[in-house]
């Protein structure tokens, strides 16, 4: 008996019954689940009751691991991060702007499973934005002025000492992040680009990891960028995901922009957090 795949409805997402990730998935599974994935860009396996070596073993049958940077790992594992919010914790959220994750690699990873091991009764929704119906839908001015053009991508922003996330808010945060000067270094990406297992067009990151477009004075860029993000992160490209406790998420970073949203002060909010590293580009 195959997986259930029931769309959410909206622009992107589908809800992954009949499968149990608790063991080893057969490669006829594998199979169908990659497929649905590549479809919705976003799966919620709802009712998953999995311990770490689950999550790393479903995260291996997608790809080899990705490389987390400026994250620690939890005790004990080396691939397995930790998504925390203490209840009464008064840092800026975690990944609340719009991002793919670690575009600023020079092989940023595929994809990334999120697993939700204590989740507030209310709030912490993620939110996705479909990169391929928001290029597809863009106007053809904008589009113009994007096509062939690389992307400036960098961690500064978030982990440099001086970020975000940096050595003045370490203190304060639960999550063990470690900022750091690698994270100055930059990476060129295409703004537009072909999906490396379907093929499919999509604009790719936006302004925030995206510091810059390669050949172009940085007024000029930050405008563009801003008029980009703007379009990108439309409502209308955005899927709505409401955590429920041990769901499993994975999603594409190939296809969509994610990011996290508050509304549960006072609860803590503990997901548990792999990454599918890139694949080879299907032949
Ligand atoms: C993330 O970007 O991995 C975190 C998303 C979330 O906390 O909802």
């Amino acid at each position: 008996m195959g997986i259930s795949v029931e769309p959410s409805g909206q622009v992107c997402g589908a809800r992954v019954t009949g499968v149990d990730l608790t063991g080893p998935l057969d490669a006829g599974t594998v199979h169908e689940i990659r497929a649905a994935w590549l479809e919705h860009h976003v799966l919620a396996f709802p009712d998953q009751d999995l311990s770490d070596d689950d999550l790393e073993r479903f995260t291996l049958s997608f790809g080899p691991f990705g490389d987390d940077p400026f994250v620690a790992p939890i005790p004990g594992r080396e691939h397995v991060i930790a998504i925390r919010r203490d209840a009464d914790e008064t840092s800026p959220l975690f990944a609340e702007n719009w991002h793919t994750d670690w575009s600023f690699q020079a092989k940023p990873p595929a994809g990334t499973c999120l697993y939700g091991v204590t989740i507030p009764p209310h709030g912490g929704d993620t939110l996705y934005a479909d990169q391929h119906t928001a290029l597809d839908a863009m106007p053809a001015g904008l589009r113009l002025r994007l096509e062939g053009r690389q992307a400036v991508h960098s961690a500064r922003g978030g982990y440099a000492p001086s970020g975000m996330y940096g050595e003045a808010d370490a203190p304060q945060r639960s999550m063990d992040i470690r900022p750091s000067d690698e994270a100055l270094a930059t990476q060129l990406h295409p703004v537009i680009r072909p999906h490396p297992e379907t093929g499919r067009l999509a604009l790719f990151g936006c302004i925030g990891y995206i510091i810059g477009i390669d050949g172009m004075g940085d007024d000029e860029a930050r405008e563009l960028l801003f008029e980009m993000y703007q379009w990108q992160t439309r409502d209308e490209f955005v899927y709505r995901h409401e955590w429920e406790p041990h769901m499993l998420v994975m999603w594409d970073n190939r296809s969509v922009l994610h990011r996290a949203t508050g509304g549960y002060d006072g609860f803590d909010r503990l997901l548990h957090r792999t990454t599918i590293g890139a694949s080879a580009p299907a032949a």
